[in-house]
């Protein structure tokens, strides 16, 4: 059937590509609103990208739980075997601009919303179980440096080895981002981890912590450093055309999702700090426990609306699901939706990938931009004698034990603390294999001999010295490989 072309405000007009003028060449007349309305729309088309994790992809699917995991946590979510809970994940890069390419060396973010019963629950985590920082006061300083260099405009490989050589809690993340799972092979191919130590509450307000995990049904697929340089000559977008025709394609990308869980007892004697984002827990003392697939299977019929306007916050955990003293998730809950209303705004819930499908009830009323019935006639203040809308004290979380005095300088040679080496080492020598180890060292080489200036032998030694602490095998194929005198690390000091 023909529609009928209209204005935004719905009145048919008779002329899309004739602007009204003064005879057949004479200037264009004022009155022409409908010129100055799709001219004027068009000038506001873009709204800020996201200050991190610009160029991202995003589907909906849903999260089904196969295992009880009730003695941990009663959040509804997870509260049969069976249950389905829709969902919608955004998958990201992190450095890269909006029109960045896909292949790049980067973490991926894996930001997942679960639409429950309890409200929206938001895991913003990326690719990988750690991080660069462990306190979130440097997230800025890290993020300047791995952006672009405020003089030369360029991404700069002097900035990021020089904050990486000055903060050794990078290291582990950066032997990750160093091996082939810096370039995954789209989004399909990567585990997913919620990152951060949170907490379970369980019926009867036992606290438990955990970590979430997401592993990939469809197997570790990643690029090496050559393969991803050559996708990028011919696809900047490699990410998004793989997840979307793959899910146009019926073929539906699912990930395992597991637990690990530590109680509260057993993190008071670990022998690192639970909290800390640069460390893992010890799969074998902590090994992973079922919890549900998680499936994409509907692509969004529009990427600005659902995907450039999704809003993931830490600071969303329902009923069942509590934070943990994790130094980078305590500023994580302040920071997200503090961005949302700047690039959004403020009644960016009220978007429809954001809006929890069941019920909201609050007094938060106006503001720009209220597409719903904000709050339609019912009272906007509270107490009042009408609406019978009540805080109710069954979602109180148990108390969380705490020294109490305020600590304004983190004490980083607490026991375990500055061990930046262990991890590390052992990611190099256990978990990547002959092939993979040889990658990394060949990729770090490569970014490190972007280092130039006159600080460069300087942040050189000081990044070799965590290497050759980590691994005295790796550091010393790294120094080989960017030709430095090895004497220097191998003599007593
Ligand atoms: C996006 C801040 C650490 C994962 C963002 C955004 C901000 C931000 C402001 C943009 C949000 C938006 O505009 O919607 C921070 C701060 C951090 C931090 C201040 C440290 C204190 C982390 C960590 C992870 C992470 C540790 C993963 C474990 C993500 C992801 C996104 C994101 C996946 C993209 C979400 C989306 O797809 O919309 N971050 N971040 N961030 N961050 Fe962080």
């Amino acid at each position: 059937m023909e529609k009928k072309l209209t204005t935004a405000a719905g009145i048919p007009y008779a002329h899309h590509e004739d602007s009204q003028s003064v005879g057949q060449r004479g200037p264009l007349l004022l009155q022409d609103f409908i010129l100055h309305e799709k001219l004027a729309h068009f000038t506001r088309e873009r709204i800020p990208e996201r200050v991190v994790h610009a160029k991202g992809s995003g589907a909906y699917g849903s999260l089904t739980i196969t295992n009880d995991i009730s003695a941990y946590t009663r959040a509804k979510v997870f509260n049969a075997i069976g249950k389905t809970t829709k969902l919608f994940i955004r998958f990201s890069l992190v450095a890269g601009e909006k029109g960045s390419s896909e292949t790049e060396r980067d973490p991926r973010g894996f930001a997942m919303k679960f639409y429950t019963e309890d409200g929206n629950w938001d895991l913003v985590g990326n690719n990988t179980p750690i991080f660069f920082i462990k306190d979130g006061k440097k997230f800025p300083d890290f993020i300047h440096s791995e952006k672009r260099d405020p003089y030369t405009n360029l991404k700069s490989p002097t900035m990021a080895w020089d904050f990486f050589s000055l903060n050794p809690e990078s290291l582990h993340q950066v032997m990750f981002l160093m091996s082939d799972r810096g370039t995954p092979y789209g989004y399909r191919h990567m585990h997913g981890f919620g990152s951060h130590t949170f907490s379970l509450i369980n019926a009867k307000n036992e606290r438990t912590w955990v970590k979430f995990h997401f592993k990939t049904q469809q197997g570790i697929k990643n690029f090496t450093d050559a393969e991803a340089a050559l996708e990028k000559s011919v696809d900047l977008d490699f990410a998004q055309r793989d997840l979307l025709t793959a899910i146009d394609r019926g073929e539906f990308p699912k990930w395992d999702m597991k637990i690990q869980v530590m109680t509260e007892a057993q993190a008071e004697t670990y022998a690192f700090n639970p909290f800390d984002l640069t460390k893992t827990w010890s799969h074998k003392e902590f090994p992973l426990i079922d919890v549900g697939v998680v499936e994409l299977n509907e692509n969004p019929k529009n990427y600005h609306a659902a995907v450039e306007q999704s809003a993931f916050a830490p600071a969303h955990v329902v009923d069942g699901i509590g934070y943990s003293p994790d130094r980078v998730l305590q500023a994580r809950i302040l920071s997200y939706p503090d961005a949302q209303r700047y690039r959004l705004g403020v009644n960016y819930e009220d978007i429809p990938v954001n809006r929890c499908p069941y019920m909201v009830n609050n007094y938060q009323r106006d503001g720009l931009m209220v597409t719903g019935d904000n709050g339609g006639s019912e009272p906007n203040y509270f107490p009042n004698s009408f609406d019978n809308i009540q805080p109710d004290p069954a979602y109180t979380e148990p108390a969380l034990q705490l020294n109490s005095n305020v600590v304004d300088t983190f004490d980083r040679n607490a026991p375990g603390e500055n061990d930046h080496y262990t991890q590390p080492g052992i990611f190099f020598r256990e978990t990547l294999s002959d092939e993979l180890r040889l990658s990394l060292v060949a990729n770090v080489v490569k970014a490190m001999k972007g280092i130039e200036g006159p600080k460069k032998m300087e942040i050189i030694n000081r990044q070799l010295c965590h290497f050759f602490r980590a691994d005295i095998g790796l550091g010393m194929q790294v120094a080989r490989g960017l030709e430095v005198d090895v004497s220097l690390f191998t003599q007593p000091h």
